[in-house]
């Protein structure tokens, strides 16, 4: 027998068992979606907040538990299944077909059709209404692959939206996204709430989480460990509930003197071809050995194409990349991560690893050519750099022979982070290298990132978080439309960094 239905909840499920092999992903949970709010679930990385919510959605099915809608028990088949009745899922990785137009995808296998065929038109129209809704200035008929990260991410929005769905899960919606993106979604979800449309709501961005809020579930290895309502809870209340203790932000390392200049960029721009305007304006930026820059900026700022221009992934229209003085001026990408400098890009997904290869496979092999003759001289040396790098980074994985597809986002992310340190550059570029990841995890890459700095390692870093420069940088870079605006030392204030961005600063 199913237990009593309460009013206010549509849809919940019941100590849900979920297995893979060993892994126990989760551990008998019980958990609530209440009509017309957000419930916002709080979880490390690996927690299992994404099987929980792919259980609910119709995309997997649980080993043993039962999920009960409108106070009736019910099992999803499949995800149309589950969107038939009311429930649809914005995924934490993007699920959309690169080539194809955003109207496309939007209406990808629930196309509009007339007697005739698809009423592509209708479809036009409403998928242009979505996006002036999201307040995004996208065309429909733009391929989604030309569009930035964020952009994709507003798709994958409005697509969950088109289905007008009672209960809408949104696993890590906004991680891609800028403020005023957040801001416009936010909006969007009050809207849904009001109209009494239910919300599951996942982040690692905890201070944003909170805004959006009504009930905090917080999940640990696959088990609930607390819930409340948001008038009861804080940032405390979740970082002690999701780690289980006090947490370290960090702190930039000391007791060792910079070396040389590691690497040096001057006069370094970057043009957008189709708009004619620079993405980087004429910047010049020297970082030393051991030293780690932050660099801060809004959405937009340059940030992303100040980092690939350096690692060689899109063209300067002028200036210069030096790295150990030397000029890196017409390597590809590959040659300079012989030299010694490489990138952690910001969407890893796409370019940082090989869905098809194993977590030991992606930790070693993918693309790195130098790296791999050195591996055939000296067997073994790949097996230890693969317990190395699962151990460094702190990646949650069965082993380095597990599918890549098997880790959870956030340790998907940190494998290319352990990639590229595995390398043992001269200089690391980060771009956004704690998008996803949890704070606990956050604070140990920071950590790794810190000591690797103190043995010589020059470690430049991207966030838009302000509170991630005042961690572990010596220095503090504010980006803004391609130029530095402003240069700090680590004991600067918060509202100093996001004046110089020019954002507004809220009290
Ligand atoms: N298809 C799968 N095969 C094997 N193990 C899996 C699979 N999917 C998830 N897991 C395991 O289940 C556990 C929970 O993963 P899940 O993706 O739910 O975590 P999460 O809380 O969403 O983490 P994140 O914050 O990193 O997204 C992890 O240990 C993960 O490795
Ligand atoms: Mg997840």
């Amino acid at each position: 027998m199913s237990e009593a239905f309460e009013p206010g909840v549509v849809l919940a499920a019941r100590d849900i068992v979920k297995t893979y092999g060993a892994t126990r992903a989760l551990k008998g949970v019980n958990f609530e979606i209440h009509r017309g709010k957000v419930t916002t679930l709080f979880g490390e990385n690996g927690a299992g907040k994404s099987t929980l919510m792919k259980i609910l959605s119709g995309v997997t099915t649980p080993t043993s538990g039962e999920i009960v809608l409108d106070g009736t028990p019910v099992t999803f088949a499949s995800t149309v299944d589950a969107r038939d009745r009311g429930v649809s899922i914005i995924h934490q990785e993007l699920s959309l077909a690169p080539n194809m137009s955003v109207r496309d995808n939007i209406f990808l296998g629930r196309e509009i059709r007339t007697a005739t065929g698809v009423d592509y038109a209708e479809e036009t129209r409403q998928a242009a209404a979505l996006m002036r809704e999201l307040e995004e200035d996208i065309d429909p008929a733009t391929p989604v692959e030309e569009l930035r990260l964020g952009q994709q991410q507003i798709v994958e929005i409005a697509r969950a939206l088109s289905v007008n769905a009672r209960i809408l899960i949104m696993d890590e919606p906004t991680s891609a996204l800028s403020a005023s993106e957040v801001e416009v979604l936010f909006k969007v979800i009050r809207d849904l709430t009001s109209r009494g449309v239910s919300i599951v709501y996942i982040s690692h961005h905890l201070e944003e989480a909170l805004q959006i809020t009504d009930y905090a579930v917080v999940l640990r290895d696959g088990a609930m460990t607390a819930t409340a309502d948001r008038s009861a809870i804080d940032l405390e209340w979740i970082v002690r509930h999701m780690v289980g203790e006090h947490y370290d932000r960090g702190s930039p390392p000391t007791g060792y003197a910079f070396g040389d200049v590691a690497l040096s960029v001057s006069g370094a721009s970057v043009e957008d071809k189709n708009k004619g305007v620079l993405l980087v304006d004429n910047l010049s930026l020297d970082v030393r050995a051991g030293e780690i820059v932050c660099i801060y900026g809004l959405m937009g700022a340059g940030r992303t194409e100040l980092l690939e221009s350096i690692a060689g992934r899109v063209p300067l229209v002028g200036g210069d990349v030096r790295l150990l003085n030397r000029s890196l001026n017409g390597l590809s990408i590959a040659q300079r991560i012989d030299r010694g400098l490489v990138l952690v890009p910001e969407d890893r997904q796409r370019d940082g690893l090989v869905q098809t290869m194993s977590v030991g496979e992606n930790l070693t092999l993918a693309s790195i050519a130098s790296f791999v003759r050195n591996l055939l001289t000296q067997p073994g040396k790949e097996k230890s750099i693969v317990q190395d790098s699962i151990r460094d980074v702190h990646i949650k994985t069965a082993g380095g022979k597990a599918a890549i597809g098997s880790l959870s986002g956030g340790n998907q992310q940190k494998v290319v982070i352990g990639k590229m340190l595995a390398t043992g550059p001269k200089v690391i570029l980060l771009d956004e290298p704690s998008r996803g990841i949890d704070i606990g995890a956050k604070a140990e890459v920071f950590r790794l990132l810190a000591e690797k700095a103190s043995q010589g390692l020059a470690v430049v870093y991207s966030t838009s978080e302000v509170q991630e420069c005042l961690s572990v940088a010596h220095r503090i870079i504010v980006m803004s439309k391609g130029r530095i605006t402003a240069e700090f030392g680590p004991d600067v204030s918060k509202e100093d960094i996001m004046a110089a961005s020019g954002e507004a600063v809220v009290h």
